[in-house]
């Protein structure tokens, strides 16, 4: 079995690797079938895991963690290369100052961690993201996060999100808040503003949306995790508690995701169209009000619909240097 410790890194040594032959025999075999690009976790159950096993409340987070560090490399050796996790909700904020001091201390361990390992994090090419109010963290949490994020951002081979100081309806206002703000600034047109483009303005808008979520504790709820970007997702809830999560339990969860994949292709092709057809409406309908009367419609609205795309993606670079040089400040650069 493996042995764990507080000062476990985010990469476990080789010869702890948690996989043998016959879990690399079934992992091919999944992979003969559709495998998700992006999963989703919540990871629940840290506290019952810890009362349900004489430890610290702080130990069922720390397995927690480890927990974590593992799935992600079952993940990468599946071919899923980019995973979502709910670390912290703006919910957890009240629980007990104690319980999120520990958290707040957990997370800046890890994050700085992570930068003394910087060499596996290029060797693996991954870029980590936090998603969240991030201004919501104590200062220290706030610089580790920044630095881990700045190091990472130009790898691209797996992306690990991880959301903290998160809550899905929090990002969906924000995201509001922004192209509200890109209109007054003159970025953007009101008739701009779409499902198509509220959806790149989330935490998540250079992601592909996650095809399966998974969430352990036997609780069957979504507490506002990525409720957006789940529209078309496969659900798997699984009873153990997150540190109980084994690569079975995963690999149970893509194949549910593989049975029910040719439904959701058929789903999301629907949807798609119909987000298609509305635009082309909207963009016919700005036509016909700047030009009241035209000849040549056809030809004016795929002009239209040319400069609305060169707008938004104005808008988009913005709100990219704006990140950047909030992330920037928070270094002190
Ligand atoms: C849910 O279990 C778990 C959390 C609120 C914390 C999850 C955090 C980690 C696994 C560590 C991640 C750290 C980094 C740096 C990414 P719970 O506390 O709700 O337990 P319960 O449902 O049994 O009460
Ligand atoms: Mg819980």
């Amino acid at each position: 079995h493996r042995h764990f410790d507080c000062r476990m890194s985010w990469f476990p040594e080789d010869e702890h690797r948690s996989t043998n032959r016959f879990t690399k025999f079934c992992a091919n075999v999944l992979k003969c079938g559709a495998i998700p690009k992006h999963v989703a976790f919540i990871m629940d159950g840290n506290r019952r895991f810890a009362r349900k096993s004489s430890l610290e409340r702080q130990e069922g987070h720390i397995k927690g963690f480890e927990k974590l560090t593992e799935t992600l490399e079952w993940c990468l050796d599946l071919g899923i290369t980019e995973v979502t996790v709910y670390a912290f909700s703006i919910e957890n904020f009240k629980r007990s100052k104690e319980e999120v001091s520990g958290l707040m201390e957990l997370a800046r361990q890890k994050f700085e961690k992570l930068l003394e390992e910087k060499k596996m994090i290029q060797k693996y090419g991954v870029c980590i993201r936090v998603l969240g109010d991030i201004d919501l963290l104590p200062n220290d949490v706030k610089r580790a996060v920044a630095e881990a994020v700045n190091f990472s951002k130009h790898n691209n081979r797996a992306i690990l999100n991880v959301c903290f100081a998160y809550t899905s309806r929090h990002e969906i206002s924000n995201a509001i808040k922004e192209m509200a703000l890109g209109v007054e600034e003159g970025f953007l047109r009101p008739s701009d503003v779409s499902e198509e483009l509220l959806e790149k303005c989330l935490y998540t808008g250079k992601s592909p949306n996650p095809e399966l979520l998974i969430r352990t504790s036997g609780e069957v709820r979504l507490s506002d995790f990525l409720l957006w970007q789940t529209t078309f997702s496969v659900l798997s809830f699984v009873k153990v508690l997150w540190p109980e999560f084994s690569v079975w339990h995963l690999f149970a969860a893509v194949l549910h995701y593989q049975r029910n994949y040719e439904q959701i292709q058929k789903t999301k092709q629907q949807n798609q169209e119909t987000v298609e057809e509305r635009q082309r409406e909207s963009d016919h309908q700005c036509v016909l009000e700047d030009y009241k009367n035209c000849s040549d419609l056809e030809s004016k609205i795929q002009l239209y619909a040319k400069q609305r795309e060169q707008r938004i993606q104005t808008f988009l670079n913005h709100l990219d240097e704006k990140h950047s040089k909030y992330l920037d400040s928070i270094l002190g650069v």
